[in-house]
């Protein structure tokens, strides 16, 4: 064998097992009882808990939002993954107006191995318009294996929004190939309406940005997004979903086994909007907003039901000057506050994982669930597995030792990996963390750090399972 991790307590979603792992040529070849084998490298994991490869479902690297590209590159952002224990980051392939999606799409691909990743990685297709020729293109960018689409129903004026006859229309030519389509889902009218009534009332603090896009906002879109695709037949992927409403209707999909499949992202799990009344609040300016107590409380819930399926950091890691940088200073030089002058997104990729295993610490969920929504239902809809998701024989041997009594404040940005000068979760602590990060056999993370090689990280073709598109009944 080229590697055995030894004793330690092999979780998957359905069930936990002591023993060892054996590796060969970057496959899992024995779990459980491996018998009488040797390997080059062992690994004593006494004590530790050994989970899936994490895959992080929404990370955004060198594709303009906003007019903002963030300070990490493909290779430094998949750095900052790995040592929080991702080994697979499904990133966006915004595709700009005047591009068509299925070139742009190889471009993010041949951007991404250029840069040297260091992570394996996948794109959903993002589009910011339907035409004619856009849907010609949808069957090419699924063969190419981004077989995912993100669409945006908020962003009217930005020029990023489809309406609702443009996205029945890719829930169509999307289903007809076996592509799943998913929605940033914000009603774009109550958001516009609330914010030009603040905005002629002269409000323009960061608190106001929460305010303008109140629970109904998203829930409304939810509820319309899974309405369309279930008069298809099809399903449908909620991103980013923060609100304890979206939760109930998700559960409820989830009793009645449709498809309607969501992803939360870290931060819902672990801030709230009182943020928002800080001088620093455009820092955690982001959409859908963080949300009240009550809401994080419901999404743990639904993890714990797997009714929330799947989670992203949504890693945008905006600098502070380009949070900055529409933004006046009155003359001391203090910022003057406009939420509609920022551009939404916030930084996160290392600490996904340390959030729900900080909520494992914490008695939310069990390892079982962490490895649900933290790897193999990513899998399981996107199409990625067997080959990733679990610790299986034949599985790509993606693997993350937990140290789960360690504990990890986070001072400020310099205790991470990423390039972004702030961190959303300064001041915050951990209990629990990701102490070695094996990706395809290979060791990338050792104690904390990253000893991996640039250029490591490959493209992983996507095809999802039709099953999934007819039923979330799968377990
Ligand atoms: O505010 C956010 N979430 N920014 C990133 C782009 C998106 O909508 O996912
Ligand atoms: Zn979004
Ligand atoms: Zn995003």
């Amino acid at each position: 064998m080229d590697l055995i991790i030894r004793n330690g307590l092999i979780v998957s979603h359905l069930g936990r097992t002591e023993g060892d792992i054996a590796v060969k040529d970057g496959k899992i070849v024995a779990v459980g009882d491996i018998g009488n084998v040797t390997a080059k490298t062992e690994i004593d994991a006494k004590g530790k808990i050994v989970i899936p490869g994490g895959i992080d479902t929404h990370t955004h690297h060198e594709n303009a939002f906003q007019g903002c590209v963030g300070g990490d590159d493909f290779y430094t952002g998949s750095v900052a993954a790995a040592c929080g224990g991702t080994t697979t980051m499904m990133d966006f392939s915004i595709t700009p107006h005047d591009e068509m999606p299925f070139e742009f799409a190889k471009s993010r691909i041949k951007k991404a191995l250029d840069r040297g990743i260091a992570i394996d990685f996948s794109f959903h297709c993002c589009l910011t318009q339907v035409n004619e020729d856009i849907l010609r293109d949808i069957k090419a960018v699924i063969d190419l294996g981004l077989a995912s689409f993100k669409v945006f129903m908020i962003y009217r004026k930005e020029g990023q929004m489809l309406n609702d006859g443009e996205l029945m229309a890719l829930l169509e030519e999307a289903t007809k190939h076996g592509g799943l389509v998913g929605v940033h889902a914000e009603n774009a009218d109550i958001a516009e309406y609330r914010v030009e009534k603040y905005l002629a009332e002269g409000k323009r603090d960061w608190n106001i940005h929460a305010l303008c896009k109140p629970n109904v906002v998203e829930y409304e879109a939810i509820n319309r997004a899974a309405l369309l695709a279930s008069e298809l037949g099809t399903g449908i992927q909620i991103f980013h979903m923060s609100t304890k409403e979206g939760a109930e209707i998700l559960m409820k999909a989830k009793e009645d086994g449709k498809p309607v499949y969501a992803e939360t992202c870290a931060h819902y799990l672990r801030l709230t909007d009182d943020v928002y009344d800080r001088e620093d609040g455009y820092l955690f300016l982001i959409s859908p907003p963080l949300r009240k107590k009550a809401d994080q409380e419901k999404l743990w819930e639904a993890i714990k039901k797997r009714a929330i399926y799947t989670t992203g950091s949504d890693h945008a890691p905006f600098t502070r000057a380009e949070k900055e940088m529409r933004l006046k200073k009155d003359a001391n030089g203090k910022l003057i506050p406009d939420f509609t002058a920022v551009a939404n997104g916030a930084p996160g990729i290392e600490l996904k994982l340390p959030t729900l295993i900080n909520g494992v610490s914490e008695g939310r969920i069990t390892w079982e669930d962490l490895v649900f929504v933290n790897s193999y239902a990513a899998a399981r809809i996107f199409g990625m597995y067997p080959k990733k998701g679990e610790i299986i024989e034949g599985a790509d041997a993606d693997i993350v030792i937990v140290d789960s009594g360690r504990e990890v404040e986070i001072t400020g940005p310099e205790v991470l990996h990423m390039h972004c000068d702030h961190t959303p979760y300064e001041g915050l602590k951990f209990k629990g963390w990701p102490e070695m990060t094996i990706l395809r056999g290979k060791i990338i993370v050792k104690n904390g750090e990253f000893v991996g090689q640039r250029g490591y990280g490959e493209f992983v073709k996507r095809k999802i399972d039709p099953e999934v598109l007819k039923t979330s009944s799968w377990k």
